[in-house]
């Protein structure tokens, strides 16, 4: 809604007047690939047993829940240290309402105004609007040749914002790429008052692990791994994302949530899946093949695919992106433009979708009535 769409009665902040709300278009497609959701449903037998947890806590739903939510953080770190982070506390750990929560809290705690806040363009548009809804100064950071950055570009941008937060996410939203922890830990040396934020939604699908930053969080206290159960555990509708950081970013935290923030039932769901995680993570394994997949047919069609560490793809090589992405509609494929001159963003879906949507993409491109890729990314 735009400025002059707000009734003149409502006292809406000034600095939002003019502002949109976030949100992908949700058309009503069959094969949705724009919103990096994990495509499988739940299995049966993690079904059932969230149906019976949810008999047994609605007896209790009188009560408020577990305001700390200790038994989730600890099965959190539990489940962190199975995928091979260090040994972690549960004072280490912090879960909300998603990671986009996460995100919130963190800039209340340490964003706010008078407080400047970076992240590296192109990158998840979510950061930038919670700092303008906290009242962050945000700087929108720039990335040399290929989408990369190297510490030294980083560093040399924070510096000259003062900036008192920078977020790197990685793997990047949209791009797909990857950070190595050596980075990480050589921008949060380099910047000690500053907070240094990892953005690690889509952690599960890096192609190397140990490329993870959540290693790094015992020993650098000014960084934290944020990270979700959306992606990789397929439970974006329960809405669980979570930090990992010193106990005194924990314990900062504290200051700015809500008390009982996080229901008794997206706890218990959580703890569910947390439970079944061996299998649930299998699917990761089935997505991690088609976004392979995807990046191999598309570079065999003649197009510009970034490497990708996460459940999607950015590629490059089309002559008019928007014309591509209103012919994938019409066939029934949903996918993201996200802005990029001659790039989309297709999530990896099931066999079967992915299929589909590789199918639809070559039959767009190889008409010849049209010109839609760009001749030099062509061979
Ligand atoms: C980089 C990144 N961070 C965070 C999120 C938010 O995820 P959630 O709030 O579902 O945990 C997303 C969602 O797409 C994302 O792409």
């Amino acid at each position: 809604m735009g400025e002059s769409n707000w009734p003149q009665w409502l006292p809406v902040r000034d600095d939002l007047r003019d502002q949109h709300p976030y949100g992908a278009p949700q058309l009503d497609v069959t094969v949705r690939l724009n919103t990096n959701e994990n495509p499988y449903a739940l299995p049966g037998a993690v079904v059932d047993e969230i149906q019976h947890e949810m008999s047994r806590i609605a007896i209790d739903l009188n009560r408020y829940p577990d305001r700390d939510a200790l038994e989730l953080r600890a099965s959190l770190a539990a489940y962190l240290t199975s995928q091979g982070a260090p040994a972690l506390t549960v004072g280490q750990v912090w879960a909300a309402n998603g990671s986009n929560e996460i995100i919130q809290q963190i800039f209340m705690a340490f964003g706010g105004r008078d407080r400047c806040a970076i992240g590296f363009v192109p990158s998840y548009s979510m950061h930038s609007n919670i700092a303008r809804s906290t009242q962050t100064t945000w700087i929108d950071g720039e990335r040399g040749p290929g989408f990369s950055l190297n510490a030294e570009f980083i560093v040399a941008q924070a510096t000259q914002a003062s900036a008192n937060l920078v977020f790197l996410t990685s793997p990047n939203n949209p791009t797909g790429t990857s950070l190595d922890p050596t980075i990480v830990l050589a921008v949060a040396t380099a910047l000690p008052s500053a907070l240094i934020v990892v953005d690690e939604a889509y952690g599960e699908f890096l192609r190397d692990r140990s490329k993870s930053a959540l290693g790094l969080v015992s020993q650098v206290k000014n960084l934290v791994v944020s990270r979700t159960m959306s992606k990789a555990f397929g439970l974006a509708g329960a809405r669980v994302g979570y930090l990992v950081a010193d106990e005194a970013v924990v314990d900062a935290i504290q200051l700015v949530r809500l008390p009982y923030h996080l229901g008794a039932h997206t706890q218990s769901i959580a703890l569910v899946a947390l439970r079944h995680a061996p299998l649930l993570l299998e699917n990761v394994e089935r997505i991690k093949e088609q976004r392979d997949r995807i990046v191999a047919e598309l570079t065999a069609m003649g197009l510009a695919p970034e490497p990708s560490d996460a459940n999607f793809v950015l590629f490059g090589g089309l002559a008019d992106a928007a014309k591509v992405w209103s012919d994938l509609v019409e066939r029934d494929v949903l996918v993201r433009d996200v802005g990029l001159a001659g790039m989309l963003r297709v999530t990896a879906g099931t066999q079967e979708e992915t299929t589909i949507f590789l199918d639809s993409l070559r039959a767009i491109i190889n008409d010849k009535s049209a010109n839609y890729t760009n001749s030099e990314s062509k061979g």
